[in-house]
C-alpha cells in the first residue's frame, strides 16, 4: 500500500490582529420603543443595551467584512496575498450559494485562498478560531482570516418585543497565524440540537414563499424567533461550566485571567458567568453590548477591538472568549491578545 505524505504545520498559532466594522446608523432605545411595548429602563436593566447599530443597504455582509478584515490585516502586519484561508461565520448572508467568503477573499486580494462560510450563530467566532488554530498546526493553512459578520436586522421582526431590542449588525475580523508561543488554547465546544427551537428562523424559505401556507394568502419574509428565558438560564449556568473547562484545558487558573469576553448576549448573563467562574474582581470584562447590541458572530471580535482600542486591555493579556447561541451551539477558549 502506498504510504502517503502528511502535512506538518506550525508548533502553535496566535491571533495577530483584530478589526471591526460598525454600521453608521445608531438606533437608540427611544426609537426601539416606538415599535414595541417596552421602556428604555426595562431594556437597559434587563439586557444592558442602550443603543445598537443597524446596517444601511450599502453596508452589506461583504462590505462590512472587507472593512473589518482590512483593519485586522493592517494591525497584523500581514498582506492580503499572504492569507491562504478565509472563514466567514454568518447566519444572515441571504444568498444560499456561493459562500460570501469566496468573494471577500477575491476583493481583499487573498487570491486563490481556500474560502468557505460556517453557520455556528453566536458561537461562530470561537468555532472559526478553533478551526484556524487547527489548520495552522496541521499544516493545512498558514495565515487564516476569520470573520464574524451579521445583518440580523434583516431577519428581526421590529415589532417583536422578545427580539427587536436585542439583535444588531456589524462585522469583526481577526488574522490567525503561526507563532512560537501558543496563543490559542484548546477549544471546548459542543451543541444541543434538542433545544434547536429556542432560537430559530420562524419558517423555512419554501414555506415562507408559499402563499397557501399563510392565512392571508401572502408570501412573507421569515424572521428570527427566540424563547429568551430558557436561553438565558442555559447560557448563565451551563456556559459557565464550559468556560471553566476552557480555562482548565489551557492551564489557566481563574486568578490568572486578565480579560473576559463572552458573547455579547445580555449583561446579566455576563455577570452570572463572571460570578460562577470566580474571576478576579479586576478582570477586564467585554461589555460592548451596551452600545452594539447582540451582533451574534461579530460580537466577540467587536468587543475585543473596543477593549484594545480604548486601552482597557493590552497585548499579551490572557483572555477567555466564549460564544453560545442558536443550535444550540457553544465554544470557548483562552487566547493571548495580540
Ligand atoms: C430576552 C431577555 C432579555 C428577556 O429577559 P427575561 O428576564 O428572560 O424576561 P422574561 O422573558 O422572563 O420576561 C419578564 C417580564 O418582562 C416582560 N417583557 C418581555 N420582553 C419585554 C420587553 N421587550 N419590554 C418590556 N417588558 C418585557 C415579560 O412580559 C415579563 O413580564 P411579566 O413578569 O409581567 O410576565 C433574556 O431572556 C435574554 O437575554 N435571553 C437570552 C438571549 C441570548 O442569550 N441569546 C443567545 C444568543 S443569540
Amino acid at each position: 500500500m502506498t504510504q502517503l505524505k502528511v502535512a506538518t504545520g506550525a508548533h502553535a498559532a496566535a491571533i495577530l490582529g483584530f478589526g471591526g466594522y460598525r454600521p453608521r446608523r445608531v438606533v437608540d432605545n427611544a426609537e426601539i420603543i416606538t415599535m414595541i411595548d417596552s421602556t428604555d429602563e426595562w431594556i437597559r436593566t434587563r439586557s444592558g443595551i442602550i443603543e445598537r447599530r443597524w446596517a444601511s443597504p450599502d453596508e452589506t455582509i461583504s462590505m462590512m467584512s472587507i472593512s473589518a478584515a482590512r483593519k485586522a490585516l493592517d494591525r497584523s502586519g500581514i498582506e492580503a496575498g499572504q492569507v491562504d484561508t478565509v472563514i466567514v461565520s454568518t447566519v444572515t448572508h441571504l444568498h444560499q450559494t456561493p459562500a460570501v467568503a469566496t468573494t471577500i477573499a477575491s476583493e481583499l486580494g487573498a487570491t486563490g485562498a481556500a474560502a468557505f462560510d460556517i453557520s455556528a450563530a453566536c458561537a461562530g467566532f470561537c468555532y472559526a478560531t478553533a478551526m484556524a488554530d487547527s489548520f495552522i498546526r496541521s499544516g493545512a493553512s498558514k495565515y487564516v482570516l476569520i470573520i464574524g459578520v451579521e445583518r440580523l436586522s434583516d431577519m428581526t421582526d421590529k415589532h417583536d418585543r422578545s427580539t427587536a431590542f436585542i439583535f444588531a449588525d456589524g462585522a469583526g475580523a481577526a488574522v490567525v497565524g503561526p507563532s512560537d508561543t501558543p496563543a490559542v488554547g484548546p477549544v471546548v465546544w459542543g451543541s444541543d440540537g434538542d433545544q434547536a427551537d429556542l432560537i430559530a428562523q420562524s419558517e423555512s424559505w419554501p414555506t415562507a414563499m408559499d402563499p397557501d401556507a399563510h392565512e392571508d394568502g401572502q408570501p412573507r419574509w421569515p424572521m428570527l424567533r427566540m424563547n429568551g428565558n430558557p436561553v438565558f438560564k442555559w447560557a448563565s449556568f451551563t456556559m459557565a461550566k464550559t468556560a471553566a473547562e476552557a480555562m482548565d484545558a489551557a492551564g489557566v487558573k481563574p486568578e490568572d485571567l486578565e480579560v473576559f469576553v463572552p458573547h455579547q448576549a445580555n449583561n446579566r448573563i455576563t455577570d452570572a458567568m463572571f460570578k460562577a467562574l470566580k474571576l478576579p474582581s479586576d478582570v477586564v470584562i467585554g461589555r460592548d453590548i451596551i452600545h452594539s447590541g447582540n451582533t451574534s458572530a461579530a460580537s466577540i471580535p467587536l468587543a475585543i477591538e473596543t477593549l484594545l482600542e480604548s486601552g482597557q486591555a493590552h497585548s499579551g493579556q490572557t483572555c477567555l472568549i466564549i460564544g453560545f447561541g442558536a443550535g444550540l451551539v457553544y465554544a470557548g477558549q483562552v487566547i493571548l491578545l495580540p
